[in-house]
């Protein structure tokens, strides 16, 4: 009888991400199996993967006894229940020492959990925040692992022979302890959420104020990607506007609905930030516009009701491309800086030893918030590790210093024309009250006195007060 192949790499979940994912491991010279209880989804597999050695099967006892000791299984199914009863079906077949990883968007605390319950069974786990989309999976991107440094290790060539890479560095290390990594994506993610409200802010203001067509944005966003902007999602955004719609007239862009779909992740970053009395603005009024997007009847019903006149001024479509440009260049500064403060503050709360250079230095390819600006963002941590905020370095607080100008005339006009500016505001405004050194909360302090003698500080004496306020 010849002896059974044994495979590499395991994947539990053949969708696409999962079977993108691991056909990269195989283009890295790695043989792989799948599974998944969807026979279509396990043929397709193999059918990609061509004259590589594959297999894929919809049998877990097939799939675990497939694979080389320690066996090295990752899941990337949708997260929550699903995991958990995957984990439990391959605890009925694993062995010590084995790796599971989760790739998914898992919410850090049920990694937390599934790591103690792990523990207990001798299985190492691994939660790994993986971006990049289906392209990113297939061809490369950008990875977070977290858990156990010996587990990491287990899989450190293969994460690193399929992760993107910027200079020839892999766009992959170890983030730290216990949920790290999927923390290290639930921010990645919050700061995407930032990023893309900020596009929309920016893209409603061309149009409406501006009066700038498809054609125009197309243009203006392609010359955006050029310069200091330069990002994947600005370059998108500059695709979007030159895309036809093939089901009907005119461009895709006017026929798609402006209810903007969340799966929670920007949600759990501002919940978590709100948690630990982190301040992510951006973030939050990312969520907030997601939410507001998703009213559209009532905002239709509004449109009539709460109709207000108001100005919308002729202007020099070049001057506000321009001016445009370097507003979203000031608060995509703001995002990152929120982001990375949050991410600074959960390493010491939870004690991941995060490394915000690493975490820098990994997102510069391959995910979704690749952006030039994470090369300046990973030497600002070189230089200085414990950096209190991103906009104290000094590369960063000329940049705004420089930009910030154009980011309140944006706001001034768009004040004026009546149009949201949610994000864009909440930017300016957090780079105005970091910088203020006597904020106007001394009012908040006598407040709480005042009302339920809940005491305060002064500025000239040490100690607790509280004062017998007269009515
Ligand atoms: C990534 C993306 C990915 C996913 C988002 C979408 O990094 O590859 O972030 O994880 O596309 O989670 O999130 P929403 O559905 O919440 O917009």
């Amino acid at each position: 009888m010849s002896k059974k192949q044994l495979y590499d790499f395991g994947m539990v979940g053949l969708g696409v991400m999962g079977r993108n994912f691991l056909l990269n491991v195989a283009d890295h010279g790695y043989s792989i199996i799948g599974l998944d209880n969807n026979q279509e989804q396990a043929e397709a597999l193999v059918e990609e993967a061509g004259d590589k050695p594959a297999k894929a099967t919809t049998d877990m006892k097939d799939f675990v006894a497939s694979l080389k000791k320690p066996r090295k299984i990752m899941l990337l199914v949708p997260a929550g229940k699903v995991v958990d009863m995957i984990i439990e079906d391959l605890l009925k077949h694993v062995e010590p020492n084995d790796v599971i990883i989760d790739g998914g968007n898992s919410f850090f605390e049920d990694t937390e959990r599934r790591l103690e319950y792990l523990k207990e069974k001798k299985v190492t786990f691994l939660g790994v925040g993986v971006s990049g989309g289906a392209k990113g999976a297939r061809f490369g991107p950008s990875i977070m692992p977290g858990g156990s440094k010996q587990a990491y290790n287990k899989v450190k060539k293969i994460l690193e022979a399929v992760s993107a890479k910027v200079n020839d560095e892999p766009c992959v290390a170890y983030m730290g302890k216990g949920s790290a990594g999927n923390y290290v994506k639930m921010v990645h993610n919050g700061i995407e959420y930032a990023m893309m409200q900020l596009l929309a802010e920016s893209y409603g203001i061309l149009k409406n104020i501006g009066g700038l067509n498809n054609e125009e944005l197309h243009q203006a966003y392609k010359k955006y990607n050029r310069g200091k902007l330069k990002s994947f999602l600005v370059e998108i955004t500059a695709e979007i506007f030159a895309q036809k719609d093939d089901l009907g007239k005119g461009m895709l862009i006017d026929k798609i609905l402006d209810k903007a779909k969340q799966k929670g992740t920007g949600k759990w970053t501002s919940q978590n930030a709100m948690d630990f009395g982190i301040p992510v603005p951006t973030i939050d009024a990312a969520v907030t516009m997601r939410g507001i997007s998703s009213l559209k009847s009532e905002r239709l019903a509004a449109e009539k009701i709460l109709k207000v006149r108001v100005s919308k001024p002729k202007l020099d479509k070049n001057k506000l491309v321009k001016e445009m440009g370097d507003a979203l260049f000031f608060a995509f500064i703001t995002a990152y800086s929120q982001g990375m403060a949050l991410l600074a503050n959960a390493s010491k709360e939870k004690g991941f030893g995060l490394d915000l250079e690493a975490t820098a230095r990994i997102w510069r390819g391959g995910c979704i918030i690749r952006a030039s600006l994470l090369e300046d963002i990973r030497k600002a941590y070189s230089t200085d590790a414990d950096l209190p905020n991103l906009m104290m370095d000094k590369t960063f607080a000329k940049h705004l210093k420089g930009n910030h100008n154009a980011l309140r005339s944006i706001i001034k006009k768009s004040i004026d024309a009546g149009i949201p500016t949610l994000a864009f505001s909440t930017s300016l405004a957090y780079f105005d009250a970091y910088r203020d050194g006597r904020l106007p909360l001394n009012l908040t302090q006598a407040q709480r006195d005042h009302f339920g003698s809940h005491t305060y500080e002064r500025v000239d004496k040490d100690g607790t007060f509280h004062s017998s306020w007269s009515l």
